[in-house]
């Protein structure tokens, strides 16, 4: 891997990523507001829709309370591409070297994905020890990070895939899970009729769980 330095994350609150599908660029401010009224703030926009550089622009522009990140990151370009947006970090459902490169030299924080205990070698080896388990519930969700725990255990992951408010508690409690991602909070549907309080609700519903997590943690 070249020389160009990993960047770390930068600071936000939730343990909870929302990871977003978004169809129109204009309802990413007010999605925004949304979350953060529910305590959470930092989204994951995924590049799954044409929408999606856009809504990461507006709210970098107009929401700089929030941190936005880009998700489903598959091609080397979008890395530079989502940074120029505003987005400040990225994540990608898989790893590859091309990736991990371009996430370097464009300066961005960045998560790779992995699903077996070999693929977060090879990231750790390319200096990443934040690794996205994806997807979570099809890997073995969480026996696979019990059992990750041991021979990796100075890796930790962001769980996405199958995360819920029936096991996001349980996630959450677990050392090697530092984040969550989930699609749950944000459906596209609710964001396309804009019901904004209705995901301020999840995403105070989370906010708790996630007090509940770390109380129980402690
Ligand atoms: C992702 O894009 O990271 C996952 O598809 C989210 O998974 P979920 O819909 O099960 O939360």
């Amino acid at each position: 891997m070249a020389n160009a330095p990993l960047h770390p994350l930068p600071a936000f609150h939730s343990k909870v990523i929302p990871v977003i599908v978004i169809s129109h660029a204009d309802q990413a401010v007010p999605l925004a507001h949304a979350l953060l009224k529910g305590g959470i703030d930092v989204m994951e926009i995924t590049l799954r829709h044409a929408a999606g550089l856009a809504a990461i622009e507006r709210v970098s522009r107009a929401v700089p309370e929030m941190c936005v990140g880009a998700g489903t990151i598959t091609q080397a370009h979008e890395l530079a591409q989502v940074r120029s947006c505003g987005a400040r970090f990225a994540l990608s459902p898989g790893l590859s070297s091309d990736l991990v490169l371009a996430a370097r030299e464009a300066g961005l924080p960045y998560v790779p994905g992995v699903m077996t205990p070999s693929e977060a070698l090879q990231a750790k080896a390319w200096g990443h020890d934040l690794l996205k388990l994806f997807p979570a519930a099809q890997a073995g969700g969480l026996g696979m990070l019990k059992a990750m725990a041991g021979p990796l255990g100075d890796v930790r992951f962001c769980p996405t895939g199958g995360i819920s408010p029936a096991n996001l508690v349980e996630h959450l409690k677990q050392p090697n899970v530092a984040l969550v991602g989930g699609s749950w909070i944000t459906p596209l549907e609710w964001i396309e009729h804009q019901r904004w309080d209705d995901i301020t609700h999840l995403a105070q519903q989370a906010t708790q769980l996630t007090q509940q997590a770390q109380a129980d943690r402690v």
